[in-house]
């Protein structure tokens, strides 16, 4: 389940009194179930996965990718499997670390691990909220974001796009206030 870290450093749990901190943004917090068998368990658990596996990931929670497209009109998928022994994971993440927003939204179906998305409020304070396994977020286009991972960097996630030529990071020159 995920928690948000106000800058006052008061933590919020609870998904309605998450979702109130992030209908002002247009920010979407959902929960969806995890995939389960032993076949889902082994795939979600394991560090890596090969193309083949990836897929086979994919395909367990394809129902999700055609309610979006059926909703949205989301037109790709993909799934990214990050963890600590990926070589250029650190030029990766640097990418996302810093204030940005992009012009699509930016939608994350988090399968396994946990990583943490950072928001600025209409009054400028920043908030930080932390996603993990069964989370499905989204944040919308052209709200400043950043994401970053913690000490023991792993994620799965789904990454759903009406239009991948919209989702490249356009910096801002906000200062990240929190980590
Ligand atoms: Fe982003």
């Amino acid at each position: 389940m995920a928690e948000l870290r106000l800058q006052d450093g008061s933590r919020v749990t609870g998904p309605e009194r998450i979702a109130a901190h992030l209908a002002p943004l247009g920010v979407t917090l959902r929960h969806w179930p995890l995939p389960e068998g032993a076949r889902a368990r082994e795939l979600l658990t394991a560090q890596v996965l090969t193309d083949l596996e990836k897929d086979e990931l994919l395909g367990l929670v394809e129902h999700r990718f055609e309610a979006l497209r059926a909703e949205s009109g989301y037109q790709a998928r993909d799934l990214i499997v990050l963890h600590e022994e990926l070589p250029g994971l650190g030029e990766a993440l640097a990418k996302f670390s810093a204030m940005h927003y992009h012009d699509d939204d930016e939608v994350r179906y988090v399968l396994a691990g946990a990583g943490y998305f950072g928001f600025v409020t209409e009054s400028g304070a920043q908030m930080l909220l932390r996603v993990e396994a069964g989370d499905y977020i989204n944040v919308p286009a052209r709200a400043e974001h950043w994401f970053v991972m913690g000490d023991a960097p792993r994620i799965k996630a789904v990454r759903y796009f009406t239009d991948k030529a919209g989702w490249v990071p356009v910096y801002t020159p906000t200062p990240v206030a929190l980590a």
